[in-house]
């Protein structure tokens, strides 16, 4: 009996300490201390122990059940503090690890460009209005002077939605709803999407974006046309710029002119740039035409105005010297990123 309890011992002492696993140390104290186990089947052998052997044997079965059970205590507080300081190392966090970066967009060129214009206007006293890309015929074409037979107006130039309803081609329109809300004087600028059914190209795209100026008050001549255009032209490409201003006709301004800029590249010595030119072309403006007043209910002999537009396209492919515009369009990061 005594070596039966000794083997008993031994092995799971071994067994006990060999163990790998909770479930396997659970499974062995079942096999040895449960009520079906080896020491258990040993307690109810003890009447085949002769009486006087029964205390000592019976002693020997508890010290031996003690021994096991305080070596399966203390099998279990190991690996449950195993476990526990496996899980901790995993959840470590390295808090000098670098995050992971959220990687910042930032404004189109367009709208870079765009900004400067805005602040340029808005610090000689401009406010900054819109108006609908979708518009009437009337805002786009007829109210600006643009006759029914004028070539602007057929359809190979303009999106129509039908005979009255179109995308606008210009922002010129905004003009007539501004002058239409009767508030004097005016001072605006009106930035905004245009369309033409043009064929994409390096200088052409069915939709792109343009800058309308407009100022209605007493007294307005020519000369504040040419010195605000020539203040923004230097404000823009740099203060030592010249501007030029060319004779042209629009059917909403009269006297129209186109302005040039002296190419801020080679100071106007002709260069690459402006294809030897010395000169940039950027802009048509003009004095607002009377019969425009006279349709929107201003008198042309009390008020006058000058009104401007220019392709914001065109000012972000010159500041920037990008040579087509189509890259402004694709969406490439590796085109944008750089500005
Ligand atoms: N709307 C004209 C265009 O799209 C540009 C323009 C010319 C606007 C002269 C004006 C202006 O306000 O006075 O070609």
């Amino acid at each position: 009996m005594r070596e039966k309890l000794e083997k008993i011992r031994e092995e799971a002492l071994g067994k006990i300490r060999s163990v790998d696993s909770m479930d396997a140390l659970n499974d062995l104290r079942v096999a040895f201390l449960g009520k079906k186990g080896q020491l258990t089947d040993v307690l109810k052998s003890m009447k085949d122990v002769a009486p006087e052997d029964r205390p000592k044997i019976g002693q020997m079965v508890n010290d031996t059940r003690k021994e096991l059970e305080e070596c399966f205590d203390s099998m279990k507080k190991t690996m449950e503090e195993a476990l526990i300081n496996e899980k901790l190392k995993k959840e470590v966090i390295d808090v000098t690890l670098p995050g992971t970066r959220r990687v910042l967009g930032h404004e189109h060129p367009c709208n870079l460009i765009l900004k400067e214009v805005e602040d340029i206007f808005i610090g000689m006293g401009y406010e900054v209005v819109s108006g609908p890309e979708i518009e009437y015929d009337h805002y786009n074409f007829e109210a600006l002077n643009i006759p029914a037979n004028h070539p602007a107006k057929d359809e190979q130039d303009t999106f129509y939605i039908n005979s009255e309803i179109l995308l606008r081609t210009q922002t010129s329109s905004v003009q007539i709803r501004e002058m239409e809300k009767g508030v004097l004087p005016i001072r605006m600028i009106a930035p905004g999407r245009v369309f033409r059914a043009d064929e994409v190209d390096a200088t052409h795209s069915p939709s792109f974006h343009q800058i309308e100026g407009l100022v209605v008050d007493k007294g307005i001549t020519f000369a504040d046309l040419k010195g605000t255009l020539d203040e923004f032209c230097k404000l823009f490409f740099g203060k030592d710029v010249r501007t030029k201003f060319r004779p042209h006709h629009f059917p909403f301004t009269e006297p129209s002119a186109e302005v040039d800029v002296s190419c801020f590249k080679c100071g106007g010595k002709g260069c690459r740039f402006c294809k030897g030119e010395g000169w940039i072309e950027i802009l048509g403006c003009g004095m607002v035409h009377p019969h425009v007043l006279e349709m929107v209910g201003i008198d042309p002999n009390e008020y006058t105005g000058f009104a401007f537009g220019v392709g914001l396209e065109r000012l972000t492919l010159l500041k920037y010297e990008i040579d087509d515009m189509r890259l402004l369009y694709e969406n490439d990061l590796r085109f944008l990123k750089q500005f």
